[in-house]
């Protein structure tokens, strides 16, 4: 179970996403050593990611120590509209001063298995080890979203992956019109601190069945080591 699970209600997503500003810069500006961050897609990020690039957490974060990898993508080109490097890339990468060294995508290029193998190795390279150690997590901050089916990264409900406890990265075919490479359960529980970005209506009620832990849904199986955070706006969480 994780250490610690908090809720933490934003008025809309504005504030949601400075919300979780304020809890990645006051993370990263605490450590000591190079500080790995998995970053989610889709859109619920878009904001955050262009808060950090701007005053004043860009003064605040400290880049050079900081390492960026990919929770899941879509296996697209990377300068595809769909890709989740791009979004990151047009939001984050390209308006703050971060090592090109420390930005880890998901190589979208030969055929899914191959991108998922490659991946695999980039994360081991970098964690330095090829088993995971729950007393050395790999990720300092992981960000995770939360789709209208429950999904999280792209583990979909009902596929096999979501069985996969040795593997660190899987390649998803056929549960939609695009191949995704995700990373799997024991990767992304192997984070100190983790948080669900979740806002808007159509998260309410996906959102109410994972925190009464709907074992259905993919999203409520992720038990990260450290804290778990559900930062989430008024309207996916109604005040009970
Ligand atoms: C992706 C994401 C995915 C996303 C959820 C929520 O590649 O799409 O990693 O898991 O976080 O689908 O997406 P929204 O934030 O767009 O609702």
């Amino acid at each position: 179970m994780p250490t610690q699970t908090r809720i933490e209600v934003a008025k809309d997503p504005a504030d949601l996403a400075h919300r979780a500003a304020r809890w990645i810069a006051d993370l990263a500006g605490r450590s000591q050593d190079r500080f790995a961050v998995s970053l989610s897609g889709g859109s619920t990020p878009r904001r955050l990611y262009q808060l950090l690039a701007e005053p004043p957490f860009r003064e605040a974060m400290p880049w050079n120590r900081i390492h960026w990898f990919w929770g899941d993508e879509r296996f697209v080109p990377p300068d595809h509209p769909d890709s989740n490097y791009r979004m990151v890339r047009e939001a984050l990468l390209s308006r703050a001063p971060v090592p090109a060294a420390n930005i880890h995508p998901v190589e979208t290029d030969g055929d899914p298995a191959m991108a998922a193998r490659a991946y695999e190795q980039t994360l081991k390279t970098y964690y330095g080890a090829e088993t995971l150690d729950p007393a050395r997590p790999l990720f300092d901050v992981e960000l995770l979203g939360l789709g209208p089916d429950g999904h999280t990264a792209s583990l979909f409900p009902g596929t096999k992956v979501l069985d996969e406890r040795r593997r660190w990265v899987a390649e998803i075919v056929g549960a939609k019109p695009e191949a995704r490479i995700t990373l799997t359960y024991p990767v992304l529980e192997s984070s100190r601190h983790t948080a669900f970005l979740v806002a808007g209506g159509d998260k309410r009620e996906p959102l109410a069945r994972v925190l009464a832990h709907d074992r259905e849904l993919p999203a409520a199986r992720v038990q990260p080591l450290g804290e778990l955070v559900w930062l989430v706006d008024e309207e996916a969480y109604p005040d009970r």
